[in-house]
């Protein structure tokens, strides 16, 4: 049987910028200033070296650079940005989607969508019981501790995700689930050992059906897998299809499950555009 890799270190979520990004959001309700940004970084050929992300220093500057950009101060623009160049580590759009995954486990400042994942959150839990395999995890974890729950064992294929997810102490296995689209199975679980999987990501594999087949077999009788997705949401430069709960749904079946389609419209925000469904595959 192999053994799985496990993740015993913790690290801090740090907030590093994502320069290009958060010019646009900082700018988002600056429509004047918004403009102004794009006519001059066309003028002067200027582009961010795609996505960079800054040092401390890197953000007191970049700080400068938005209070320049929101003054139209062309002059103090043009001063900043060569000095910024320096703080740039890397060319985001070079990056592989594994290392895209590891600047995103540290870049979000203030947890965006936030107080939308409390509720996801609390939802997830109480949908949850047994011994639980929460895959595609992130740093952010959709079960807490409950009296339902006596396990969760945290995967996910991105290092820097798992030192920052939220619960340290729980086991941590780093995992590609590209390895299980390529035909090999997660050994190192038996099969019937999880009463609950929880998948935060299946718009980011490549095929979903022999994962979901997979999941199917580390669950118990009754056992369930709970996808939770917004048909709008992803990053658009690792997605690889919208979610769409029809064919979610579609893809459990064909692996062997029962599945019940649940939408969510209570969980939409004034900001969030698309509508959430919960897929609920049982074995
Ligand atoms: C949408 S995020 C996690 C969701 C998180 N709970 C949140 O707050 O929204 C998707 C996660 O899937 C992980 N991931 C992407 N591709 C993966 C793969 N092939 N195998 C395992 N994990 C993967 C990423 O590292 C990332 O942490």
């Amino acid at each position: 049987m192999e053994r799985p890799i496990y993740v015993t270190e913790v690290a801090e979520r740090e907030p590093k910028y994502n320069a290009g990004l958060m010019v646009t959001l900082d700018l988002w309700h600056d429509k004047g200033a918004s403009e102004w940004w794009k006519q001059f970084s066309k003028k002067t050929s200027f582009t961010f070296k795609s996505r960079c992300f800054f040092g401390k220093e890197g953000e007191r500057l970049f700080h400068q650079l938005q209070e320049a950009i929101k003054k139209r101060d062309a002059e103090g623009v043009r001063n900043i940005l060569p000095k910024m160049n320096i703080y740039c580590q890397t060319n985001y759009e070079d990056l592989k989607s594994i290392q895209k995954w590891a600047h995103k486990a540290i870049q979000m400042p203030g947890d965006i969508g936030g107080p939308r994942k409390k509720e996801v959150r609390e939802f997830l839990t109480s949908q949850a019981s047994g011994r639980v395999l929460e895959t595609m995890c992130g740093f952010n974890s959709y079960f807490d501790d409950s009296l339902n729950i006596t396990e969760v064992v945290a995967l996910d294929f991105c290092k820097e995700m798992l030192e920052r997810y939220a619960y340290p102490k729980r086991i941590k296995i780093l995992y590609d689930l590209e390895q299980v689209v390529k035909g090999k199975q997660m050994n190192f679980f038996a099969d019937g050992s999880f009463q609950t999987v929880g998948c935060w990501g299946s718009n980011y594999l490549s095929r979903q059906k022999p994962v979901f087949t997979e999941f199917r077999r580390i669950l118990s009788e009754s056992g369930k897998l709970l996808i939770l997705e917004n048909i709008f949401e992803g990053y658009s430069d690792l997605i690889k299809r919208h979610f769409n709960p029809e064919k979610c749904a579609k893809s459990m079946r064909e692996s062997g499950f029962d599945v019940k389609i649940q939408p969510l419209p209570w969980l939409k925000s004034t900001w969030v555009l698309g509508d959430y469904y919960l897929v609920q595959g049982i074995k």
